[in-house]
């Protein structure tokens, strides 16, 4: 069946199996956006709805910039697709170049994926790869943490730490260990921007070292700050001490930047805000605002280096996709930094941190709130869960928020925000009043 032309509703939900969707529960109460503009979309009912949450923690610099939507038409017109395999296109060598520029450190080799999971996986890879390049092939575990997530495919489920996420697809990839998580609301609770206690749980590493012997870990694997699974802000002290234990043991540390990355925590990357080179490093989402999937893994020099000493005739690293570096990803990717940069949207989310954190904390009090974190423009509130129905709680308040015009995101029993970088104060507190009705209202 066919939408009749012009209307925003399609006239039939059941083909589509939805991605991370109770499919039956919204195809009875469909939720569709139709259309969206700067810090709102527009529901097919007409009803405009305060983003939240950036699409999904991706669209820094706000919806349809007219700048990003010529780009890609640019682009379609001029060169569509172009095979990243033994050819290249002007785009991807320049949008690498600037990437380089804008990344920590020596972090300057750039290979392009298509999203999140795309790049986990690519720096999983990488990091085997380089070890067995260096004579150290038995260097295969990779760790991960628990609540941590790096997306859906094997490698990336295997490292990511959520329950529900792993149990329907069997053992995952052999060879995988998890960090304890840092999440603790006895000590950490209500915290603003990064918890004092903590730090201690990064020497968790340690005892999984002294378990499988340093000689066989390739890497490790976190998010600098655990966005899907209900912003877990690191504790000060960690990262760093994350990053001395790999050090001294020559093990790979691979931040998952995929949210934090572009602005979140205002600054390019969280490894700036946090002072921290990772040898790896996994970016999407804000690369191209979201307009066109895409994603980047950043590698450090030495690694990108060490592939580079075998036979020239050689393929260096076998992997790669048919829409790596695809033209229109990356004439989008360099619209959207070319409007981050003009509009330094970075430093306005750094600038506008306080706020946000003030707004947030507001909730502090609100009936059935466990704790409220912050950090950057990203803030977790945490409710108590309904009796025997994880997740309910913040699912009536997911809806109840939409109702009263707003777009927030629950992962579990949180409530996640994370607004475009260009949201407005006003805006911000509209955001907090609209989930602090909500909240009430799901009491
Ligand atoms: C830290 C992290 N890694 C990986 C992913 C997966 O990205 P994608 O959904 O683009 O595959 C996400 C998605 O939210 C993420 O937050």
């Amino acid at each position: 069946m066919i939408s009749p032309a012009g209307s925003p509703l399609p006239n039939d939900l059941d083909a589509y199996w939805m991605p991370f969707t109770a499919n039956r529960q919204f195809k009875a109460a469909p939720r569709i956006l139709a259309k969206a503009k700067g810090t709102h979309y527009v529901m097919a009912d007409g009803r405009e709805i305060l983003d939240g949450t950036a699409g999904l923690w991706c669209v820094n610099a706000g919806h349809c910039r007219d700048e990003i939507t010529a780009a890609i038409a640019a682009q379609a017109a001029e060169l569509d697709y172009a095979t990243a395999f033994q050819m290249g296109h002007p785009g991807a060598f320049e949008l690498a170049s600037r990437l380089a520029v804008l990344a920590p450190g020596d972090l300057d080799h750039v290979f392009f994926v298509n999203s999140g999971s795309e790049a986990v996986e690519t720096a999983l890879k990488m990091a085997l790869a380089y070890h067995a390049a260096r004579g150290e092939s038995a260097r295969t575990r990779l760790i991960g943490r628990e609540r941590g997530y790096h997306g859906v495919n094997f490698g990336g489920m295997s490292v990511g730490g959520i329950g529900n996420n792993r149990k329907q697809f069997g053992a995952g990839l052999a060879g995988v260990d998890h960090l304890a998580h840092t999440h603790d609301l006895e000590h950490n609770a209500f915290s603003r921007g990064q918890p004092d206690w903590g730090a201690h749980l990064a020497d968790d590493l340690n005892r999984l070292i002294a378990l499988h012997d340093a000689s066989t870990i390739a890497a490790v694997i976190v998010e600098p700050m655990a966005g899907s699974t209900g912003v877990l802000v690191p504790p000060k002290g960690y990262l760093e001490r994350l990053r001395e234990i790999c050090d001294a043991h020559g093990i790979l540390l691979i931040f998952d930047e995929v949210i934090t990355g572009y602005g979140r925590l205002g600054a390019s990357f969280a490894a700036q805000r946090f002072g921290i080179v990772p040898d790896l490093m996994t970016t999407a989402k804000g690369l191209t605002n979201a307009a066109i999937p895409m994603g980047a893994v950043f590698a450090r020099k030495g690694i990108f280096e060490t592939f580079m000493s075998g036979p020239e005739a050689v393929i260096e690293l076998f992997h790669g996709y048919t829409y790596s570096g695809h033209p229109m990803a990356c004439a989008a990717a360099l619209a959207t930094l070319d409007l981050y940069e003009k509009e330094d949207l970075f430093a306005r989310a750094a600038a506008l941190e306080p706020h946000w954190r003030e707004a947030v904390h507001r909730l502090d009090d609100a009936p059935n709130v466990t704790d409220v974190r912050d950090i950057g423009i990203a803030a977790g509130i945490e409710l108590v869960p309904r009796d025997g129905k994880p997740g309910a709680r913040a699912y009536d308040v997911f809806t109840k928020c939409l109702e009263l015009g707003a777009l927030t995101r629950q992962a579990g029993d949180v409530i996640a925000l994370s607004p475009p970088l260009i949201i407005s104060e006003q805006e911000i507190d509209r955001l907090v009043e609209i989930l602090g009705e909500a909240i009430a209202a799901t009491a």
